[in-house]
């Protein structure tokens, strides 16, 4: 059975106090067994720390971003072997920031996803299209190309460490959310799309998260569809109280 997952994207936003303070408020409020698997996604920074105050709890800690190569002479860069030992084993690759601001082409994110699958590490993967390509209806054929080219690569028994992640750039910080069919209809696209490269189990298995504006007053629309197993949520993961609530969003 696949699970449902929240996961929080800080992006660079809050310092070690504020990661700090944020988590033990996490701790405490998050009831033992959640509906949902929870992922928080601090910086670099904190990482660490957030790891420690959370592992004796169902919170898990994921980075933003890994570089793809063990060591060596990458200024600024961070590897998978440096994340595990800082307790982390979760890591996002291809958020459209990363793809827009940072340049990091579908070809760039294969190695990234081979090198996390090799240090058996979990990938969560965000695809999606921009807004001229959804105008153009040409949404299914780029979401289509992401994963055939970022992912597909993977053997079928990666799979169980792999989270997608469907978030239309248009809908990112926007406010302004794909609707909940917009969002099963990808989802069951790509779902789709894992049982003709591998198989239906397989396809069946994989947590599809949606992320794109997703807010307390639309999770639980959101996360009712069939295909969509939950939300990669940026803004309102910023605070407590609305994060809390998104979690406990499944019915
Ligand atoms: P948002 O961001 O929830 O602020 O739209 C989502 C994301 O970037 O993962």
């Amino acid at each position: 059975m696949r699970k449902n997952i929240v996961a929080g994207n800080w992006k660079m936003n809050n310092d070690l106090a504020e990661t700090s303070e944020f988590l033990t408020h996490l701790k405490m409020q998050l009831v033992k067994e959640p509906e949902a698997e929870v992922y928080i996604a601090p910086a670099y920074t904190s990482l660490y720390h957030a790891f420690q105050t959370v592992k004796d709890t169902p919170i898990k800690v994921a980075a933003q971003n890994m570089h793809h190569e063990k060591k060596g002479a990458f200024t600024g860069e961070v590897s998978a072997q440096m994340l595990q030992s800082v307790g982390v084993t979760t890591v996002i690759l291809g958020h459209s920031e990363r793809r827009a601001h940072f340049q990091e082409t579908n070809e760039l994110l294969a190695q990234k996803v081979s090198a996390a699958m090799e240090a058996d590490m979990t990938v969560i993967f965000c695809f999606g299209e921009e807004l001229k390509e959804r105008k153009a209806e040409e949404h299914f054929d780029v979401v289509k190309i992401q994963l055939q080219e970022g992912i597909f690569h993977l053997k079928k028994e990666d799979w169980k460490n792999v989270i997608l992640a469907y978030e239309p750039v248009w809908a990112i910080g926007t406010g302004e959310t794909a609707s909940p069919e917009q969002a099963q209809e990808v989802h069951a696209f790509v779902r789709k799309s894992i049982a003709d490269k591998y198989d239906r189990e397989t396809a069946d298995e994989v947590s599809i998260l949606y992320g794109g504006s997703v807010k307390p007053n639309n999770a639980k629309e959101i996360f009712g569809q069939e295909d969509v197993d939950g939300g990669l949520i940026g803004g309102a993961s910023l605070n407590a109280i609305d994060f809390l609530a998104i979690v406990n969003a499944f019915e």
